[in-house]
């Protein structure tokens, strides 16, 4: 097994107070990685952090073997491919697609005067085809829809053929049709053996892709649970990192949470059977979903 992350109590302050506290963490090169939590739990500091965008202010955080503050970041930032909203923001809304694609290879954003060869060219287009948007290459970037733009980031960050891949809330902002398009086709990346370790942030378990292997829940900076999502992700650990009372299942391999509803809390603290969900999303499939307390 080799590391591509390691984080050793690793802490982030701001403003006085720990936004990531004292976080153990390591993930290998072949595991593919979710990270939840509610909003300001620490997910996208973690995920600058990995990305060697930020260095811990206390613990100990090697990426690709490598420790930070004893590393050139620079020399590391290439062989991490990032899709970001921070990142995204970055981006001139004239640059043409192609060349947002092309760029990371010198980890800029905005074309000035790089010099791209025909190889770099043609990977920016296998790239772009490997998300579904390679009729977009000669478009500029600020007339693309959102989920059109997400898909084009995820190219950027596919470029440079990653050891690592950190994705901070990918299908946030898309419709139904264009999450599950996404979604899937981050499955199909999550499946190909040669892809590269996987990050990936979101709020919502339904953006799982199938395939991720592992979860890591956080809230206000700490580490609720951590490990294989088949056991770590249920509706025991997402009640203790979203605070409010969660059940969870999944259905060949997509997830879904629900609120508890108020009359099955009661029926609980008295001790009684509660009945299975009358809405549970999966009546009417042939195959019923596995539930998770
Ligand atoms: N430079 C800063 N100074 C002070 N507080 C900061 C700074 N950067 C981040 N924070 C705080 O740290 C906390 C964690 O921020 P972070 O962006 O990592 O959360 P998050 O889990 O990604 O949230 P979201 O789901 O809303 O994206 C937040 O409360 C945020 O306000
Ligand atoms: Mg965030």
């Amino acid at each position: 097994m080799v590391e591509v992350l390691r984080f050793e109590a690793a802490t982030v302050v701001r403003g006085g107070r720990p936004i990531l506290d004292r976080v153990d963490w390591v993930v290998a090169d072949h595991e593919r990685w979710v990270v939840l939590g509610p909003n300001g739990a620490g997910k996208t500091t973690l995920l600058q952090l990995a990305g060697a965008l930020l260095h811990p202010t206390g613990g100990r955080v090697e990426v690709l073997g490598e420790r930070l503050g004893a590393v050139d970041v620079f020399d590391l930032r290439p062989r991490i491919g990032v899709a970001s909203a921070a990142l995204a923001e970055r981006i001139p809304a004239d640059e043409r697609v192609r060349d947002v694609v092309v760029t990371a290879a010198w980890a800029v954003t905005g074309r000035w005067r790089e010099q791209y060869d025909d190889t770099d060219v043609a990977r920016a287009d296998a790239v772009l085809a490997m998300v579904g948007a390679d009729g977009l290459a000669e478009r500029q970037f600020g007339t693309l829809s959102e989920g059109e733009r997400k898909r084009v980031q995820i190219a950027r960050a596919l470029m440079t053929d990653p050891e690592l891949l950190l994705l901070d809330e990918p299908a946030a902002g898309l419709d139904l049709g264009a999450r599950e398009d996404l979604v899937t086709r981050l499955a199909a990346i999550a499946a190909d053996r040669w892809a590269p370790a996987q990050v990936l942030v979101t709020h919502h378990v339904e953006e799982i892709p199938s395939g991720f292997t592992h979860v890591l829940l956080l809230r206000d900076g700490r580490v609720v649970a951590a490990g294989p999502i088949g056991e770590v992700l249920t509706g025991r650990t997402l009640t203790a990192a979203f605070g409010t009372r969660l059940r969870a299942g999944h259905i060949r391999g997509r997830y879904w949470a629900r609120a508890v509803p108020p009359s099955q809390e009661l029926r609980g603290r008295h001790a009684r059977p509660v009945p299975a969900p009358s809405t549970d999303p999966g009546e009417g499939l042939a195959e019923p979903p596995h539930v998770v307390p």
